[in-house]
């Protein structure tokens, strides 16, 4: 799926199912998260006008989506709680390349968000195909969608503005490194946990 080297073991959907009031939480705050990193991108890009209007759009979107998962914690009682920590998304921060010239971190930097975006699709998919609870089994699918397109946005970019970096290349090296990080994970109840 979307490439990824390893599926999640959808054992791992009982274990979030378990605690919904901390996967919320979390998956609220992934979602501000992703809003945050698309006006970064815009703010450090301002001269692709293509990009900063789809880009802009996705922003909005992301805060939608936190909404949307802000009012089901509100409709289910729930708390909102501080935003997590989320170790998978700092390490691939970690392997997103900050030196070399300003396109080379530019590209990185849309490779970095196809690549959280492609993992937080498979596992909206996981989710959506293994909980019981029929509001977020449907919530879920229609989330997977969204950041898949989300996914194919980052990387059409990253070709098109590419300057140096050979895109195709660079992203299978973001694949077997995100193939290997993953498998560490799985074992809680967050998105990317
Ligand atoms: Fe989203
Ligand atoms: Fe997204």
């Amino acid at each position: 799926m979307l490439g990824l080297k390893l599926l999640t073991d959808p054992r791992w959907a009982n274990i979030a199912e378990s605690n919904l009031e901390e996967i919320l939480t979390d998956h609220c705050w992934c979602e501000q998260k992703a809003a945050t990193n698309a006006i970064t991108i815009i703010a450090y890009n301002s001269e692709h006008e293509d990009l900063v209007t789809e880009l802009t759009d996705i922003a909005i979107e992301e805060m939608e989506h936190f909404k949307m998962v802000h009012e089901i914690i509100k409709k289910r009682g729930y708390a909102l709680g501080r935003e997590r920590k989320d170790d998978y998304v700092n390490q691939l921060y970690k392997f997103m390349k900050k030196d070399g010239s300003r396109n080379d971190a530019f590209i990185d930097r849309l490779l970095f968000a196809a690549m959280i975006e492609a993992r937080s699709c498979e596992r909206f998919r996981v989710l959506s195909q293994n909980i019981d609870d029929e509001e977020l089994k449907k919530f879920y699918y229609d989330l997977m969608v969204s950041e898949a397109n989300h996914y194919t946005i980052f990387l059409k970019y990253a070709r098109k503005y590419t300057e140096k970096v050979d895109v195709d290349k660079r992203w299978s090296e973001w694949l077997e490194f995100e193939g290997n990080l993953i498998q560490s994970y799985g074992t809680k109840e967050h998105i990317h946990g």
